[in-house]
């Protein structure tokens, strides 16, 4: 939650509750993988600097979310969550995996280079701050 308080812009309204986290991780498909400044992962009660939250179905599994501490971008934690989320989903069974995300997030770039590609659009789907809408592009990366 310190690194969910910390990353995301309040305007997007892309944050989850600790309610909302603890009612998703309460479910049995879903999962966090946690790393620390370093890439690995921290020890127990130890500070995280990115996380990634993510659902597991049959063949397939999605990131829910990701984020990673400001100080700490640019230096291939993201990269290196997506990655860790490709294998473990790999490892599951998944022969592709999906995310979404709001049209326009800078992190696309990261995506693309993770060999996502968009696959669809839902219109309006996100309500920023202001109300203003946006559209959520759906990617999707064969494992
Ligand atoms: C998206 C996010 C997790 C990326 O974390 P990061 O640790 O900075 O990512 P990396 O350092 O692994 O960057 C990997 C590549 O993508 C590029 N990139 C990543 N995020 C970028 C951004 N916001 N704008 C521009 N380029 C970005 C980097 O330049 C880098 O390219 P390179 O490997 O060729 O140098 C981070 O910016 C973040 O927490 N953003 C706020 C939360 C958010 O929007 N999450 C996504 C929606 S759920």
């Amino acid at each position: 939650m310190a690194v969910m308080d910390a990353a995301f812009e309040p305007f997007w309204r892309e944050a989850w509750t600790r309610q909302q986290v603890a009612n998703s991780l309460a479910m049995p498909h879903t999962y966090a993988i946690l790393i620390d400044e370093y890439g690995n992962r921290p020890a127990i009660g130890g500070d995280a600097a990115g996380f990634v939250l993510a659902r597991r179905a049959p063949g397939e599994e999605e990131l829910l979310l990701i984020a990673v501490r400001p100080q700490m971008r640019g230096k291939g934690l993201g990269r290196k969550l997506i990655e860790m989320f490709a294998t473990m989903a790999r490892d599951a069974g998944a022969e592709r995996i999906f995310l979404e995300m709001r049209a326009n997030n800078p992190a696309e770039i990261l995506y693309r280079s993770c060999g996502f590609e968009p696959i669809g659009k839902r219109r309006a789907y996100y309500r920023t701050l202001d109300s203003t809408t946006v559209d959520a592009i759906t990617f999707a990366r064969n494992l």
